[in-house]
């Protein structure tokens, strides 16, 4: 499955880069997923979302009920050879939308009669139009939460990867050539439809975490900073760009693509919500945050959010 060669590669490369520069990350990461795994109630399964190879995630911590979820075929034996734990663990997509857009890119990026590739600009604006009309439901998710009824759930850094991995799949399906437009300056149609692709994404997926009724212990990347201008954060704002100090312009990328998750809590006390600074690589920095949402009532919370959805 191409996802899973994807997810492979992805990771291949996350894994290979200098970490010179992660120690703080990574011990932020862990001190904030531990106290999560620490406060579980081992009772009730525990579910650790992208939890690639363990990297970030204290496994030492983790209740014997926890489970492992990530695409990366890999994942499991990864985590096994750096923690010495083989936890029961899911593969799947969780968009749930990924694989039918592949299909979908595939079909688009190839002439019906012969099968060769198109990256025409027909073929493009035609996959751009057709791809607004995608759904993506984590419908996998939602049904193992169904069936198992976790406590807490953690979210190990995944949550901005869904649009890079879709923009993979794309590029993917027209087998090396660049089905972006070239000119920065103009606009990209199909580019426009795969960002508006993650934002429903990454919609359903917070939707399927909230109706849980977990407790929820959240990190991912709020935002991406490119080139070498030296980037901190200034006291917490509900906007991630009103943080940034810098003393240049900065070229900057949101990888949840508009959708602000505090805001899709609705109803529902953020009690831990801070931001710090990742220097993943040089040139690229990345604005990482955590949040947790404490467990509520999955009937009521399923209540509140179906009468926000209903117009009084
Ligand atoms: C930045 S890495 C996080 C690393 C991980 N927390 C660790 O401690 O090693 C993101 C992880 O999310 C997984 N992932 C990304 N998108 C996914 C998807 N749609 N479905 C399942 N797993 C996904 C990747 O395979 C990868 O392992």
């Amino acid at each position: 499955m191409n996802l899973a060669k994807d997810l492979a590669a992805e990771q291949r490369a996350f894994l290979g880069r200098d970490k010179g520069r992660w120690q703080d990350h990574l011990a932020r990461a862990r001190a904030f997923l531990g106290e999560g795994l620490a406060a579980a109630d081992p009772a009730a399964p525990v579910l650790i979302l992208g939890a690639g190879s363990g990297l970030e995630v204290p496994w030492d911590l983790a209740p014997a009920s926890a489970v492992g979820w990530d695409g990366d075929p890999w994942s499991r034996v990864r985590t096994f050879l750096r923690h010495r734990r083989f936890p029961p663990w899911v593969f799947q997509d969780l968009t749930g939308g990924l694989d039918e857009l592949a299909a979908l890119a595939w079909r688009t990026a190839r002439q019906p009669w012969s099968g060769r590739i198109r990256a025409t600009r027909v073929a493009t604006r035609r996959l751009a139009g057709l791809a607004a009309s995608l759904d993506p439901r984590p419908e996998p998710l939602r049904a193992w939460i169904r069936l198992h009824r976790p406590g807490t759930i953690l979210a190990a850094n995944l949550m901005g990867q869904f649009g890079v991995v879709a923009q993979r799949l794309v590029e993917r399906a027209f087998q090396g050539r660049p089905p972006w437009t070239p000119d920065p300056e103009l606009p990209d149609p199909l580019e426009q439809a795969i960002h508006a692709w993650t934002a429903r994404a990454v919609r359903a997926w917070l939707a399927a975490l909230l109706e849980s009724g977990a407790d929820l212990w959240l990190i991912h990347d709020r935002g991406v900073i490119f080139g070498s201008v030296p980037v901190t954060l200034g006291p917490m704002e509900a906007s991630w760009l009103a943080q940034l100090r810098a003393a240049g312009p900065l070229e900057v990328s949101d990888p949840l693509c508009g959708v602000e998750p505090a805001a899709e809590f609705k109803g529902r006390p953020i009690s831990r919500h801070h931001r710090w600074i990742w220097p993943v690589a040089p040139g690229q920095t990345h604005v990482m945050e955590a949040m947790r949402i404490a467990s509520g009532n999955p009937d009521e919370i399923l209540m509140q959010h179906v009468s926000l959805l209903t117009p009084s």
